[in-house]
């Protein structure tokens, strides 16, 4: 299976970075065949380059306003590509619906919160982190999800949870988080690559499961 990874403005490919490491271990049956960012200088891009993956920068701001010409753009590099699997990471964004239209049930995004709590515009990087902080819960953790025409609100694939500690920062909690970001969306891909969930109105099925 072919994975095409978008990232957004200058972001670091953590995310990314796992899920190259997850398809070279064999742990994913699959290979990041491209990466496409918002900004030819983000870090994320860097690190595609470095492994040898084909990058393609597709600037939003060249298409403000004009959303079916940001989607037609997109769709034309993704149609090179021809990816069964679209992965957001770190993708700031709502992808525009002429592409949600032509994958549809094959966009994932991961969130570094505990969806359906701590979502939607405005809740992205260390903001979230601190609203969980702010909110006083003693759990937060990460949610890989399937993307629909709404923000951080498709279908849930996996979750996981962390505590959240009396002496937490919105940084030491993000790093508490991230580490399960990069476990969870690599099981994510990895079930999906096998064909294993599948959608029951909004319930993925398939990635718990009785042994
Ligand atoms: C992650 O926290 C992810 O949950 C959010 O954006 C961040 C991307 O981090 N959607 P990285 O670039 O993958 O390190």
């Amino acid at each position: 299976m072919k994975i095409a990874v978008m990232v957004s403005g200058q972001g670091r490919g953590s995310n990314l970075g796992a899920i190259i490491q997850g398809c070279a271990s064999g742990e994913i049956a699959g290979e990041v065949a491209l990466v496409i960012g918002t900004r030819a200088d983000a870090p994320a891009l860097q690190r595609a380059r470095d492994a040898g993956i084909n990058t393609s920068v597709v600037s939003p701001k060249k298409y403000e306003g004009d959303d079916n010409g940001y989607a037609a753009a997109l769709l034309r590099v993704l149609e090179r590509a021809n990816p069964g699997l679209i992965c957001l990471a770190g993708y700031m964004r709502k992808l525009p619906d002429g592409v949600l239209n032509s994958y549809s049930g094959r966009v994932m995004n991961i969130h570094n919160a505990l969806l359906p709590l701590f979502g939607g515009k405005g809740m992205f990087g260390e903001h979230v982190h601190r609203a969980v902080l702010e909110s006083g819960m003693k759990v937060s953790g990460c949610t890989v999800h399937f993307v629909d025409e709404q923000y951080d609100a498709g279908p849930i694939i996996i979750q996981s949870a962390v505590p959240v500690m009396d002496d937490d920062t919105a940084s030491t909690l993000a790093a508490r988080v991230l580490v399960q970001e990069h476990a969870s969306y690599v099981r994510a891909i990895k079930l999906y690559a096998e064909g294993r969930l599948r959608l029951e109105g909004r319930r993925v099925v398939g990635a718990y499961s009785a042994p």
